[in-house]
């Protein structure tokens, strides 16, 4: 029996909308600094120090080695200053990830950095500070981060403070398992979300989705325990440009009847990772109130087995009118996503973009950490290329070869889900997809992982988002107003 003192666990709502400590502090007198400071100028920096300091240096073994730290006493013992060690070059440019490593090393306190930072370097400051504070605590404590850091830039703090509520939210939904992340969930999860940024929101969900003609999305679903929807979240002021986010939400992927073996199922919890970074995404735009007209469509299932489930070889008439033959049940990502595509291209947006955990050959292409990314705009291409770049945030475009088209080719009926051959799996996907989007001006489909293989400072092991920085600084520069 369990006790009776034992505290409910929080809801799972209660935990994805926790309040957190600020990884930030104001600033203040007290404030310890840190000296970035990188291999080569470690001798020279030593040299120009206190005799206390200098002893201090070399009775440790520190040479500023990459992603190490030096504290620094006073005569009262306590921290008087830091050393980030660089390493090598000054990798102060790069990326978040040396903050991210600092904060977690760094003992209680509030920190401040004592150098001359770039504004992208700042930038990357704050923000490896915020990732590192992420804890997946719903299911067991995990220490909480303590050091806290004065912004170098505090104008950044709303776009950081974004980001890191964007890829929190991101980080949990693929966190949690299905058992509490169903498509019932999902559903709440955007309600709430729904509600605290005066967004309107509709659901259609079971057979409703039959009725409203969205039969892939319901055929994939339909085995499972929990019913099948479809979320359309809109917001922001009906005349601003329109942008429209569509993300894989398959809250478990079995594979269906085309059973996946066991290794390759344990980690399908994290398949609805594409509608996780769709609600991240959104959350940033939404806090920071961009001046576009959002909408966000995820089609939410999960691909289970019955008597009832779908199989091979069956025909099913999509939303558009289009038949698809399945020739596995396993791709059931672009089956759910082909629908919503066409409702989300039938008014015409500005720019879409999707996010989908759609194929393993991604990640035989580009490994775990860079999605692909598939369009046929040019220029949105270069700037999302720059944008990766400059928020260390990789994404790689991969071509929309349109003839590979004909490897989905059904002798009876207008394509197929999968192609016979397995070469080039995320681009005959992404093909897919394509047949789908006819109106859209701009359109782009990204292919993630949703997921760190192993645990890295500011990236622990587990849900991750992928390409969600790079595409909120480009939506940023188009649309800030
Ligand atoms: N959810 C998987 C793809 C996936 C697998 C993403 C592992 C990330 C990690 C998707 O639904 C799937 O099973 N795709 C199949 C497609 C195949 C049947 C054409 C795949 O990639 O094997
Ligand atoms: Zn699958
Ligand atoms: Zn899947």
């Amino acid at each position: 029996m369990p006790s009776t003192e034992t505290q409910p666990a929080a809801s799972t709502l209660d935990f994805i909308f926790r309040d957190l400590p600020s990884p930030f502090g104001p600033s203040s007198d007290d404030a310890i600094p840190v000296w970035p400071i990188d291999q080569e100028s470690y001798p020279d920096w030593v040299a120009q120090q206190e005799p206390l300091w200098q002893k201090w240096a070399s009775s440790s073994d520190f040479t500023a080695a990459k992603n190490t730290i030096l504290l620094l006493p006073d005569t009262q013992g306590e921290i008087a200053g830091v050393i980030l060690g660089l390493g090598q070059n000054n990798g102060l440019e790069a990326d978040p990830w040396p903050y991210a490593s600092l904060a977690k090393k760094l003992p209680a306190g509030l920190y401040y950095i004592d150098a001359p930072l770039s504004e992208q370097a700042a930038f990357h400051a704050g923000l490896g500070w915020a990732l590192s504070s992420y804890r997946f605590t719903h299911y067991k404590e995990n220490d909480p981060q303590k050091a806290r850091l004065v912004l170098p830039r505090p104008e950044q703090a709303e776009n950081i403070l974004a980001l890191a509520a964007g890829t929190q939210l991101t980080r949990d939904l693929v966190n949690l398992p299905t058992e509490d992340m169903g498509p019932d969930t999902l559903g709440d999860v955007s309600e709430h979300i729904a509600a605290e940024y005066g967004a309107q929101i509709t659901q259609i969900i079971g057979d409703d989705l039959l009725a409203a003609g969205y039969r892939t999305i319901h055929t994939v679903g339909r085995a499972a325990a929990k019913a099948s929807r479809l979320i359309d979240i809109t917001w922001g002021r009906s005349d601003a440009p329109k942008v429209t986010l569509v993300g894989k939400g398959v809250c478990f992927d079995t594979g269906g009847l085309d059973l996946k073996p066991s290794s390759a199922m344990r980690n399908m919890k994290k398949d609805m990772g594409g509608a996780a970074h769709v609600l991240g995404l959104a959350t940033a735009i939404m806090r920071t109130g961009l001046d576009i007209r959002l909408r966000v469509l995820i089609p939410a299932v999960e691909n289970n087995i019955s008597g009832n489930a779908f199989r091979p070889g069956d025909i099913i008439r999509t939303y558009k009118g289009l038949t698809v033959e399945i020739g596995n049940t396993d791709a059931e990502g672009r089956l759910i996503l082909c629908d919503a595509l066409t409702l989300a291209d039938e008014e015409q947006p500005e720019l879409m973009l999707d996010f989908a955990t759609l194929t393993g050959a991604a990640r035989v292409a580009l490994g775990a950490d860079i999605p692909p990314f598939f369009t046929d705009d040019h220029q949105l291409a270069a700037d999302l290329a720059n944008h990766a770049a400059a928020q260390a945030d990789p994404v790689w475009r991969l071509p929309l070869y349109g003839p590979y088209a004909e490897q989905l080719d059904s002798p009876i009926a207008d394509l197929c889900n999968v192609s016979d051959s397995s070469f080039a799996g995320a681009i005959t996907a992404a093909l897919y997809l394509k047949n789908f989007v006819e109106k859209t001006p701009s359109w782009v489909h990204f292919d993630v992982f949703a997921w760190n293989m192993a645990d890295r400072p500011g990236r622990p092991k587990g849900g991750e988002a992928m390409g969600l920085r790079s595409v909120y600084a480009l939506l940023c520069e188009r649309y800030k107003s």
